[in-house]
């Protein structure tokens, strides 16, 4: 009876529950020097998003791996990729024992909006903590990268950068200025709510095919030390024509792969060109991700004018808006 307590008592202590919010890159990370470690090609930058949040209770000493996302199951390869990362974490704690896992997802689930990032990022926390290990951010970051590349971001608040080393622990975030630094609007478009069809991890396998990837990896070296510097000193101008070139320069990547890519639907392309229209009047700028949603940069100053102009074409509930968030974090209140 004792033991049986006691058991209950250490499991009880082997959980822990963290959350971290989504970001969205302005130089883009596409293409990875070893596709197992995620370990990229280019080194990237982006801006920690909040209220776009998951939300991660791990418990560990289970005999099997269960996985729940936003109330369902998760099994096959999804149910695989996670399991790979909390095994990672276990050997590294010399733990014997496999665990539960709670994921809930503040934005709806289906809407094309990656979650991978805050996800990985939460479960390298909440997994690491009810370990009892107390690992760097680093660490952690290189803990997330395993799981999703741009989930080593969503480590750190506000600004982060991601370095493309030889080897995995060479290839890790940290933070350019906190999320206080800088009052940056990003009003997401959603174009499409429809799962894509073919995933980043998959994406990024075809990078190498394309015959314009060695000049795009030049040109983000050459926009690197430009977009530190402009986040530094809040150059907003600076940003948005580095955020804008960034995105175009991955989609060409992605035009260029064989197969092919094309994640832009006709809508995507609409907006980037009434943002140009309007910029002489609206300081707005876009950048698109993995898919066909537009996510439109601003200032305070400018964003209720930007506001206005898009209310005009498209529907409140195909909008969120974001602001810089905070690092992943833990929690006391768990999933279960
Ligand atoms: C276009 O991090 O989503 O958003 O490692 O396979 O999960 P996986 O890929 P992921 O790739 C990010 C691609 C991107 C650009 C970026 O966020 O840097």
């Amino acid at each position: 009876m004792l033991r049986f307590l006691s058991s209950k008592i250490i499991f009880f202590w082997m959980k822990s529950t963290a959350c971290a919010h989504s970001n969205i890159a302005i130089i883009k990370y596409w293409g990875n020097l070893v596709d197992e470690e995620r370990i990229p090609l280019n080194p990237s930058i982006s801006l920690t998003i909040s209220p776009l949040t998951t939300k991660t209770t791990v418990r560990w000493g289970s005999r099997t791996y269960r996985v729940k996302l936003d109330g369902k199951t998760v099994k096959g390869d999804g149910k695989d990729r996670i399991v790979r990362n909390l095994e990672r974490i276990r050997k590294l704690a010399n733990f014997d024992g496999k665990a539960e896992v709670v994921s809930i997802n503040s934005f709806p689930s289906g809407t094309g909006l990656a979650s991978s990032a805050s996800g990985f990022a939460a479960l390298a926390l909440a997994s690491s903590k009810a370990l009892g290990m107390k690992l760097s951010r680093r660490e952690l970051s290189i803990l997330a990268r395993y799981g999703s590349g741009s989930a080593a971001r969503s480590i750190y608040g506000g600004w982060s950068e991601l370095t493309a080393g030889e080897t995995s622990q060479e290839s890790y975030a940290f933070q350019l200025a906190p999320e206080s630094h800088w009052q940056i609007h990003d009003i997401i478009i959603l174009v499409s709510k429809k799962e894509k069809t073919v995933s980043s991890e998959d994406g990024h396998k075809l990078a190498k095919t394309s015959d314009f990837l060695s000049s795009r990896i030049k040109s983000v070296r050459r926009n690197l030390p430009l977009l530190r510097s402009a986040i530094i000193t809040r150059d907003f101008d600076l940003l948005g024509k580095i955020a804008e070139k960034d995105s175009l320069s991955m989609h060409s990547i992605m035009l260029t792969s064989d197969p092919s890519l094309i994640y832009l639907e006709p809508e995507t392309v609409e907006i980037m060109k009434r943002v140009k229209e309007w910029r002489p009047w609206i300081k707005a700028y876009f950048t698109i991700d993995a898919g066909p949603n537009v996510h439109l940069l601003t200032i305070p100053h400018h964003r209720e004018k930007l506001l206005r102009k898009i209310l005009k074409i498209y529907d409140e509930n195909q909008l969120i808006e974001c602001v810089p968030g905070r690092g992943a974090w833990t929690s006391k209140k768990h999933l279960f």
